[in-house]
C-alpha cells in the first residue's frame, strides 16, 4: 500500500531552522524513552504533560505542563510550538482537535490522529475490532445506567446474547485498570457499576460489560507498521509475542518470547494486521490479546509503545521505542529478538514527594540485569516508578531474576 503520509526527507539540526520536530503528547516513562530514541536520530523533542517534571520532561529539548484534554489550550500550545509530527503517548487527549488540525494539514498525528480517538474509548475499538473487522473478541456490551446494564447481563440487549456471568465491567474510559471490577454473579453487579462510575477518566457514566475469557495466557504483539524504504510501501513487521501478568487490570511483569503454538501466533499475527492496517499511519502498537490453545480473542489496541513491552529494553536489537521512533520518521525496523528476557515493575511503596532509591548497586550485581528508574517527581504506593530488566537464555530464570532485582530495589522515604 503507498501512503499519502509526509515522511522528513531530511534530518535537520534540533534547535535551528531546518529541524525535525516532534511533539510527546504525554511524558511519562514510555514518553521518556521515544524521547530519547528522537534525541538520538537528531531530532526536536517538546515534551508535554499535565505535571512539571514529568519523566520525559526531564530529557526533552523543552517542556510544557498543559491539560491536554482541554481542546484549546492543546490547539494553542500546537500553533506556538509548530510541530511537525505529534505523538500521543497517553490516551487522555483532547482527540477531536487533533483530527481537526490533521485535517487542515496543520500537523500529522502518529499513527492517526483518527486511531488516536477511536482507541481513547473502549467503545470506538471494540466496535471496529468486532463489528467491523469481525475479530473475535469476548461478548460485550455497553450501558449508560445500571437497569440496561443488568439487562445486558443477563438477558442481552440490541439483539445480542447475553454477556452472562461472570463478566468484566470497565468504564469506557480508563486505563490502566482503573474503576474495572470482575463480577461473578449478580450480587456483585451493583458494585461494580458504582465502581466503574467513581473512577472512569472522564466520568461520562458509560461502561462496557465484557464476558471473562478463562485464558491460558495473555500476550501483547508488538506490531509495527513502517515504511520501506525501498518500495516505499507500508509494511507490518511483529516483534516476538510478549507475556504478561495483570494484576486487577494492571501490569506487573512481563516476558519475550511467550511460547505459542504455530497456530495460534499465525492467528495472532493476521489480527494484529488486519487492526493496525485499519487504524493506519506508521508507529508501534501493543495489541493485547488472550490465548488458549490454538484459540485467539482480541482484547484492545494502544496505537503507540504499551507498558508490558518496556522488556524489549533488554531483549531486542531495537526496543518498541526506537522502532515506534524509526516507524515514525519513515525510517526502516528491525523487530528481532536479541535474547529472551523478563522485566518486573518496582512500586513507590510510599506516598511522598522526592523519594530516593537504596539497594540498587546490590540489585545490578546480579549479571544480566538493569533497571530504569522513571524519576518521577512523586511517589504513591501502587505508583509505578520503575521497571527491572533481566536477560537469561530461559524466560523461567530471567521472570525471576527481574523479580529478584526488583525486589532489592528499595523506595525510602
Ligand atoms: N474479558 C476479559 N476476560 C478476561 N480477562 C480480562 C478481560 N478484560 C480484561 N481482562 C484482564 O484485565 C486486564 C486489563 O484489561 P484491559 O481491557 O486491557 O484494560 P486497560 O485498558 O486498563 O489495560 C487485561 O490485561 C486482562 O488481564
Ligand atoms: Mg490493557
Amino acid at each position: 500500500m503507498t501512503t499519502a503520509i509526509q515522511f522528513p526527507t531530511q534530518i535537520g539540526t534540533p534547535l535551528a531552522a531546518n529541524a525535525v520536530k516532534v511533539m510527546l503528547l504525554g511524558s511519562g516513562e514510555l514518553g521518556k524513552e521515544v524521547i530519547i530514541a528522537f534525541q538520538r536520530l537528531g531530532v526536536e523533542v517538546i515534551a508535554v504533560d499535565r505535571y512539571p517534571n514529568a519523566p520525559g520532561h526531564q530529557v526533552a529539548h523543552r517542556f510544557h505542563v498543559i491539560d491536554m484534554t482541554n481542546a484549546n489550550a492543546l490547539k494553542a500550545l500546537i500553533a506556538q510550538e509548530r510541530p511537525h509530527i505529534v505523538v500521543p503517548e497517553i490516551e487522555a487527549i483532547a482527540t477531536p482537535a487533533l483530527k481537526e488540525l490533521e485535517a487542515e494539514g496543520v500537523v500529522r498525528v502518529v499513527p492517526t490522529a483518527n486511531a488516536a480517538w477511536l482507541t481513547m474509548n473502549r467503545e470506538g475499538i471494540r466496535r471496529l475490532a468486532a463489528e467491523e473487522l469481525n475479530l473475535s473478541c469476548s461478548h460485550y456490551a455497553f450501558a449508560d445506567d445500571f437497569e440496561t446494564l443488568k439487562r445486558a447481563v443477563e438477558k442481552g440487549i440490541d439483539g445480542k446474547k447475553p454477556v452472562g456471568y461472570p463478566c468484566i465491567i470497565k468504564p469506557v474510559m480508563s486505563s490502566s485498570g482503573k474503576g474495572q471490577s470482575k463480577v461473578d454473579d449478580a450480587s456483585q453487579l451493583e458494585a461494580a457499576w458504582d465502581y466503574a462510575g467513581s473512577a472512569g477518566r472522564v466520568n461520562s457514566g458509560r461502561v462496557i460489560a465484557e464476558s471473562l475469557i478463562e485464558f491460558e495466557y495473555e500476550i501483547t504483539l508488538l506490531t509495527v507498521r513502517a515504511r520501506n524504504p525501498k518500495s516505499g510501501a507500508i509494511e507490518t513487521s511483529y516483534c516476538e509475542p510478549v507475556g504478561h501478568i495483570q494484576v486487577s487490570g494492571d501490569y506487573v511483569e512481563s516476558w519475550q518470547p511467550q511460547a505459542m503454538r504455530a497456530k495460534a501466533l499465525d492467528e495472532a499475527r493476521k489480527m494484529a494486521d488486519l487492526v493496525t492496517t485499519a487504524l493506519g499511519g506508521t508507529g508501534l502498537f501493543g495489541v493485547e490479546m488472550f490465548v488458549k490453545g490454538d484459540q485467539v480473542w482480541f482484547s484492545e489496541v494502544s496505537p503507540r509503545p504499551h507498558d508490558t513491552g518496556m522488556v524489549t529494553m533488554i531483549t531486542q536489537w531495537q526496543n518498541e521505542f526506537e522502532l515506534h521512533a524509526r516507524a515514525i520518521l519513515g525510517l526502516p525496523v528491525d523487530t528481532s529478538l536479541k535474547t529472551s528476557g523478563a522485566s518486573a515493575v518496582i512500586y513507590g511503596g510510599v506516598d511522598k514527594v522526592g523519594i530516593a532509591f537504596e539497594g540498587v548497586a546490590d540489585a545490578l550485581a546480579e549479571p544480566g540485569t538493569d533497571v530504569r528508574l522513571f524519576g518521577k517527581p512523586e511517589s504513591f504506593v501502587k505508583r509505578r516508578m520503575g521497571v527491572a530488566l533481566a536477560r537469561d537464555a530461559d524466560v523461567e530464570k530471567a521472570r525471576a531474576k527481574a523479580k529478584r532485582v526488583a525486589a532489592k530495589v528499595k523506595p525510602v522515604g
